[in-house]
């Protein structure tokens, strides 16, 4: 990692899916305060990041930014303070061009300047978006160039600050799949922490579903591992847009997908099924498995995908995913999902807590936009398969 962090995939809150620009600094103070009474920070969801909307349209006439005091009267570093007193870690958001996609004053020109004010402030995260471009200050340069010019400007001017801060990069989701995604994918992973692949989250299973494609296209896979991870967005549980079954499985997929766990709910509501999705400690131990691969698509079939993830031990987690609007049995093997060999495997559920030995044969009926995950181990026999992303394939 080019700065030693997020050696897993980060975890914790962003306002932004759930409330746009209605925030305030209460609001973060006490989505802290919940994280930390619901036993949430303890499982490791620490981050608490500010998205757009916190600054004025102008900077000062020093050129510093402005906190809208209106919605954050003690300004920022006292937010900070209070999320740092409770062990929890700040986030912030900017944009790399010239305004924030909601039209505020955007880091473009000032990257050095920004990263000490963050620092001042107490920042340890920072996700640097990437609307209004300054593509028409780079005459004769391409977009993938101006790209990493800018982001390379501002992971410099982060690591000049002397302060571990998490950066999350945004310019790969704005030319999704073409040629310039490509060309920015080869050097994303240097510059940052984490990038945004694709949409942005809504409260639906639609988006959920995109996202979901978008993020387990097998040519992206490669690009994940420890300190740098491909991110599929915020996660909708708690939200009224999606069934329980599907706010499980946007929780499963993002874990075998290795994708940063931002929850985007009122935390301080969050009770019930809803918060035991969240609080599951083996698919978070899915997501935060230190190997740090990405599962990928192993078996697709009528409406379904098989997903399989190498874990650090050597088992795998294996996700039986039904994208029908009705049940269907979901059959994959131990040969499929990685394993060579022809001993038996030991399948725990991790939602269920149910183990079962099986002589090869994996399966499961799944409900609707289901999920069923199970962490996948060796029993006699079967040989555990090496440490590394299954061989990458392109799926037609
Ligand atoms: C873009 C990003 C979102 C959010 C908004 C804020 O749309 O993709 O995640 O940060 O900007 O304006």
């Amino acid at each position: 990692s080019y700065n030693g962090l997020a050696l897993t995939p980060p975890m914790g809150f962003n306002d932004w899916a759930k409330y746009e620009c209605n925030i305030n600094e209460n609001l973060f103070m006490k989505t802290g305060d919940a994280l930390v009474a619901k036993g949430l920070s303890k499982l490791g969801y620490t981050y608490v990041n500010v998205d757009d909307c916190w600054m004025q349209k102008t900077r000062d006439a020093n050129g510093n930014l402005q906190v809208d005091t209106a919605l954050f009267p003690q300004g920022m570093k006292a937010l900070g303070d209070h999320l740092h007193a409770e062990g929890l870690k700040f986030g912030i958001y900017e944009d790399a061009g010239t305004n924030t996609c909601q039209g505020a004053a955007g880091s473009y020109g000032h990257f050095d300047q920004d990263a000490r004010q963050y620092a001042s402030w107490g920042v340890d995260y920072l996700k640097l978006d990437y609307c209004y471009q300054p593509l028409s200050d780079y005459p004769g340069a391409s977009a993938a160039d101006v790209a990493k010019i800018v982001y390379t400007q501002a992971s410099e001017a982060l690591r000049k600050t002397g302060r571990p801060i998490v950066f999350s990069e945004s310019a790969p989701a704005y030319y999704f799949d073409n040629s310039t995604f490509w060309q920015i994918m080869k050097w994303i992973g240097n510059e940052g922490n984490l990038w945004r692949v694709g949409d942005d989250i809504a409260d639906n299973w639609q988006s959920v579903l995109t996202n979901y494609e978008q993020t387990s296209m097998l040519r992206l896979a490669p690009y994940a591992g420890p300190g740098h991870w491909n991110d599929a967005d915020m996660l909708e549980v708690g939200n009224p847009g999606l069934s329980l079954t599907e706010q499980q499985s946007q929780f499963t997929l993002w874990s075998e997908l290795a994708s940063p766990l931002l929850l985007s709910t009122d935390v301080g509501a969050l009770s019930g099924a809803p918060l035991a999705i969240v609080s599951n400690k083996d698919v978070i131990a899915v997501d935060q498995d230190k190997l740090g691969a990405q599962g990928t698509v192993v078996q697709t079939g009528g409406g379904y995908d098989v997903l399989s993830k190498p874990l650090a031990n050597g088992d795998r987690a294996v996700v039986l995913f039904n994208k029908n609007d009705r049940a269907q049995t979901i059959t994959t093997h131990a040969t499929t999902v990685g394993f060579s060999g022809t001993g038996n495997v030991t399948l725990k559920d991790l939602v269920s807590k149910k183990v079962t030995t099986s002589t090869g044969t994996i399966a499961a009926t799944v409900p609707p936009h289901g999920t069923v995950i199970y962490r996948v181990s060796p029993t006699h026999g079967a040989s555990a398969p090496s440490a590394t992303v299954l061989s990458v394939t392109q799926r037609s």
